[in-house]
Protein backbone atom coordinates (compact mmCIF):
# COMPACT_ATOMS: atom_id res chain seq x y z
CA UNK A 1 0.00 0.00 0.00
CA UNK A 2 2.62 2.25 0.90
CA UNK A 3 4.75 1.57 -2.28
CA UNK A 4 1.79 1.93 -4.25
CA UNK A 5 1.66 5.83 -2.84
CA UNK A 6 5.22 6.80 -3.53
CA UNK A 7 4.75 5.12 -7.12
CA UNK A 8 1.91 7.57 -7.23
CA UNK A 9 4.04 10.39 -5.87
CA UNK A 10 6.45 9.35 -8.54
CA UNK A 11 5.15 8.89 -11.35
CA UNK A 12 3.33 12.77 -10.49
CA UNK A 13 6.96 14.27 -10.25
CA UNK A 14 7.87 12.78 -13.44
CA UNK A 15 4.96 13.97 -15.51
CA UNK A 16 5.16 17.69 -14.05
CA UNK A 17 9.29 17.77 -14.51
CA UNK A 18 8.42 16.40 -18.50
CA UNK A 19 6.30 19.22 -18.97
CA UNK A 20 8.31 21.68 -17.89
CA UNK A 21 11.19 20.82 -20.43
CA UNK A 22 12.01 21.83 -23.85
CA UNK A 23 12.49 19.92 -27.01
CA UNK A 24 15.81 19.72 -27.90
CA UNK A 25 17.09 16.26 -28.49
CA UNK A 26 15.81 14.10 -24.78
CA UNK A 27 12.86 16.71 -24.34
CA UNK A 28 9.16 16.37 -25.77
CA UNK A 29 6.00 18.35 -26.27
CA UNK A 30 2.47 17.03 -25.54
CA UNK A 31 -0.29 17.95 -27.13
CA UNK A 32 -4.41 16.71 -26.58
CA UNK A 33 -5.71 16.39 -29.69
CA UNK A 34 -9.22 16.26 -29.65
CA UNK A 35 -10.84 13.37 -30.23
CA UNK A 36 -8.09 12.29 -32.68
CA UNK A 37 -5.98 11.64 -29.77
CA UNK A 38 -2.72 12.79 -28.01
CA UNK A 39 0.50 13.87 -29.69
CA UNK A 40 3.95 13.55 -28.46
CA UNK A 41 6.31 15.79 -30.48
CA UNK A 42 9.45 14.32 -30.22
CA UNK A 43 12.98 16.55 -30.14
CA UNK A 44 14.84 13.61 -30.39
CA UNK A 45 13.52 12.34 -33.62
CA UNK A 46 13.37 15.77 -34.79
CA UNK A 47 16.51 16.62 -33.78
CA UNK A 48 19.18 14.19 -33.11
CA UNK A 49 17.69 11.73 -35.41
CA UNK A 50 16.40 13.27 -38.46
CA UNK A 51 19.23 16.25 -37.75
CA UNK A 52 17.26 19.20 -37.92
CA UNK A 53 18.55 22.14 -36.04
CA UNK A 54 17.16 24.82 -33.65
CA UNK A 55 16.77 27.55 -36.22
CA UNK A 56 14.63 25.16 -38.68
CA UNK A 57 11.55 25.92 -36.51
CA UNK A 58 12.82 28.39 -34.03
CA UNK A 59 11.76 31.11 -33.97
CA UNK A 60 9.84 31.19 -37.24
CA UNK A 61 7.37 28.42 -37.28
CA UNK A 62 7.18 27.81 -33.08
CA UNK A 63 7.79 30.11 -30.38
CA UNK A 64 10.21 28.61 -28.03
CA UNK A 65 7.60 28.26 -25.15
CA UNK A 66 4.86 26.21 -25.74
CA UNK A 67 1.67 27.61 -27.01
CA UNK A 68 -1.92 27.68 -25.08
CA UNK A 69 -3.43 24.57 -25.50
CA UNK A 70 -5.55 24.87 -28.80
CA UNK A 71 -3.02 26.58 -30.88
CA UNK A 72 -2.26 24.93 -33.36
CA UNK A 73 -4.89 23.56 -35.41
CA UNK A 74 -5.37 20.87 -38.18
CA UNK A 75 -7.08 23.26 -40.34
CA UNK A 76 -4.16 25.60 -40.35
CA UNK A 77 -1.66 22.43 -40.43
CA UNK A 78 -3.47 21.01 -43.78
CA UNK A 79 -3.15 24.57 -45.14
CA UNK A 80 0.79 24.28 -44.54
CA UNK A 81 1.53 26.09 -41.12
CA UNK A 82 3.21 24.65 -37.75
CA UNK A 83 3.71 21.27 -38.12
CA UNK A 84 2.13 21.25 -41.66
CA UNK A 85 5.53 23.04 -42.89
CA UNK A 86 7.13 19.98 -43.02
CA UNK A 87 4.34 17.61 -42.20
CA UNK A 88 2.91 18.53 -45.81
CA UNK A 89 4.02 14.94 -47.77
CA UNK A 90 6.80 16.15 -49.42
CA UNK A 91 9.21 17.21 -46.89
CA UNK A 92 7.92 14.49 -43.94
CA UNK A 93 4.39 12.29 -43.94
CA UNK A 94 1.04 14.45 -44.75
CA UNK A 95 -0.87 16.20 -42.42
CA UNK A 96 -4.08 14.99 -44.33
CA UNK A 97 -3.74 11.99 -45.05
CA UNK A 98 -6.62 9.78 -43.35
CA UNK A 99 -3.26 6.82 -43.58
CA UNK A 100 -1.07 9.05 -41.70
CA UNK A 101 -2.99 10.25 -38.96
CA UNK A 102 -2.16 8.06 -35.90
CA UNK A 103 1.57 8.64 -36.88
CA UNK A 104 0.95 11.88 -34.93
CA UNK A 105 -2.29 10.92 -33.11
CA UNK A 106 -1.86 7.88 -30.36
CA UNK A 107 -5.31 6.88 -29.13
CA UNK A 108 -5.66 6.17 -25.46
CA UNK A 109 -4.77 2.12 -25.90
CA UNK A 110 -1.69 2.56 -27.87
CA UNK A 111 -0.20 4.89 -25.88
CA UNK A 112 4.04 4.21 -25.80
C1 LIG B 1 11.28 20.34 -36.01
C2 LIG B 1 10.99 21.54 -35.27
C3 LIG B 1 11.79 21.89 -34.03
C4 LIG B 1 13.15 21.90 -33.87
C5 LIG B 1 14.22 21.51 -34.87
C6 LIG B 1 13.39 22.40 -32.52
N1 LIG B 1 12.20 22.67 -31.90
FE1 LIG B 1 11.97 23.51 -30.04
N2 LIG B 1 9.95 23.36 -30.25
C7 LIG B 1 9.30 22.82 -31.33
C8 LIG B 1 7.87 22.75 -31.04
C9 LIG B 1 6.81 22.21 -31.96
C10 LIG B 1 7.71 23.27 -29.74
C11 LIG B 1 6.40 23.45 -28.99
C12 LIG B 1 5.80 24.77 -29.41
C13 LIG B 1 4.39 24.96 -28.91
O1 LIG B 1 3.74 23.98 -28.54
O2 LIG B 1 3.94 26.11 -28.94
C14 LIG B 1 9.02 23.65 -29.27
C15 LIG B 1 9.27 24.21 -28.03
C16 LIG B 1 10.53 24.56 -27.57
C17 LIG B 1 10.79 25.16 -26.28
C18 LIG B 1 9.73 25.47 -25.22
C19 LIG B 1 9.35 24.21 -24.50
C20 LIG B 1 8.31 24.38 -23.43
O3 LIG B 1 7.83 23.34 -22.93
O4 LIG B 1 7.97 25.51 -23.08
C21 LIG B 1 12.14 25.36 -26.19
C22 LIG B 1 12.92 25.96 -25.02
C23 LIG B 1 12.73 24.85 -27.43
N3 LIG B 1 11.72 24.37 -28.24
C24 LIG B 1 14.08 24.84 -27.71
C25 LIG B 1 14.64 24.24 -28.82
C26 LIG B 1 16.08 24.14 -29.06
C27 LIG B 1 17.14 24.68 -28.11
C28 LIG B 1 16.24 23.48 -30.25
C29 LIG B 1 17.55 23.04 -30.92
C30 LIG B 1 18.40 22.16 -30.10
C31 LIG B 1 14.90 23.20 -30.75
N4 LIG B 1 13.97 23.66 -29.86
C32 LIG B 1 14.65 22.57 -31.97
C33 LIG B 1 9.86 22.44 -32.53
C34 LIG B 1 11.20 22.36 -32.78
C1 LIG C 1 2.16 16.09 -38.02
C2 LIG C 1 1.34 15.59 -36.94
C3 LIG C 1 -0.16 15.48 -37.15
C4 LIG C 1 -0.83 14.77 -38.12
C5 LIG C 1 -0.24 13.93 -39.25
C6 LIG C 1 -2.24 14.92 -37.84
N1 LIG C 1 -2.41 15.71 -36.72
FE1 LIG C 1 -4.19 16.29 -35.90
N2 LIG C 1 -3.20 17.52 -34.61
C7 LIG C 1 -1.84 17.61 -34.48
C8 LIG C 1 -1.53 18.62 -33.46
C9 LIG C 1 -0.14 19.03 -32.99
C10 LIG C 1 -2.76 19.12 -33.00
C11 LIG C 1 -3.00 20.21 -31.95
C12 LIG C 1 -3.40 19.52 -30.67
C13 LIG C 1 -3.68 20.42 -29.51
O1 LIG C 1 -3.23 21.56 -29.47
O2 LIG C 1 -4.34 19.90 -28.59
C14 LIG C 1 -3.80 18.40 -33.74
C15 LIG C 1 -5.18 18.57 -33.55
C16 LIG C 1 -6.16 17.77 -34.07
C17 LIG C 1 -7.55 17.82 -33.69
C18 LIG C 1 -8.16 18.78 -32.67
C19 LIG C 1 -9.03 19.84 -33.30
C20 LIG C 1 -8.38 20.60 -34.43
O3 LIG C 1 -9.00 20.76 -35.48
O4 LIG C 1 -7.21 21.04 -34.33
C21 LIG C 1 -8.20 16.87 -34.44
C22 LIG C 1 -9.69 16.51 -34.40
C23 LIG C 1 -7.21 16.22 -35.30
N3 LIG C 1 -5.96 16.80 -35.04
C24 LIG C 1 -7.45 15.22 -36.24
C25 LIG C 1 -6.53 14.74 -37.16
C26 LIG C 1 -6.83 13.85 -38.27
C27 LIG C 1 -8.22 13.29 -38.58
C28 LIG C 1 -5.65 13.61 -38.93
C29 LIG C 1 -5.40 12.81 -40.21
C30 LIG C 1 -6.17 13.23 -41.38
C31 LIG C 1 -4.62 14.34 -38.23
N4 LIG C 1 -5.18 15.02 -37.17
C32 LIG C 1 -3.25 14.34 -38.59
C33 LIG C 1 -0.91 16.89 -35.19
C34 LIG C 1 -1.16 16.08 -36.28
C1 LIG D 1 11.11 21.51 -39.84
C2 LIG D 1 10.29 20.36 -40.28
C3 LIG D 1 9.32 19.71 -39.29
C4 LIG D 1 8.41 20.33 -38.48
C5 LIG D 1 8.08 21.80 -38.35
C6 LIG D 1 7.72 19.26 -37.75
N1 LIG D 1 8.22 18.04 -38.14
FE1 LIG D 1 7.65 16.21 -37.42
N2 LIG D 1 9.01 15.29 -38.64
C7 LIG D 1 9.80 15.93 -39.57
C8 LIG D 1 10.57 14.93 -40.31
C9 LIG D 1 11.54 15.21 -41.45
C10 LIG D 1 10.21 13.68 -39.76
C11 LIG D 1 10.70 12.29 -40.19
C12 LIG D 1 9.56 11.49 -40.78
C13 LIG D 1 9.41 11.64 -42.26
O1 LIG D 1 10.41 11.80 -42.96
O2 LIG D 1 8.23 11.59 -42.76
C14 LIG D 1 9.23 13.94 -38.71
C15 LIG D 1 8.64 12.96 -37.95
C16 LIG D 1 7.60 13.16 -37.05
C17 LIG D 1 6.90 12.12 -36.32
C18 LIG D 1 7.16 10.63 -36.45
C19 LIG D 1 8.00 10.16 -35.33
C20 LIG D 1 8.25 8.67 -35.45
O3 LIG D 1 7.67 7.95 -34.64
O4 LIG D 1 9.00 8.27 -36.36
C21 LIG D 1 5.94 12.73 -35.56
C22 LIG D 1 4.95 12.06 -34.62
C23 LIG D 1 6.04 14.15 -35.80
N3 LIG D 1 7.06 14.37 -36.71
C24 LIG D 1 5.23 15.10 -35.23
C25 LIG D 1 5.35 16.48 -35.43
C26 LIG D 1 4.49 17.46 -34.80
C27 LIG D 1 3.34 17.13 -33.86
C28 LIG D 1 4.90 18.67 -35.25
C29 LIG D 1 4.35 20.03 -34.86
C30 LIG D 1 4.17 20.31 -33.42
C31 LIG D 1 6.02 18.46 -36.15
N4 LIG D 1 6.26 17.12 -36.24
C32 LIG D 1 6.71 19.46 -36.82
C33 LIG D 1 9.88 17.29 -39.79
C34 LIG D 1 9.18 18.27 -39.10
Amino acid sequence: MRSTILILILVVVIALVGSAMATPPGKTVEYEGGWAGKVIYDGTIHGTEKGMKCPDCHPAIFPMKKAPPGTYKMADMIAGKNCGVCHNGTKAFSSKSFADCAKCHKQAEEKK
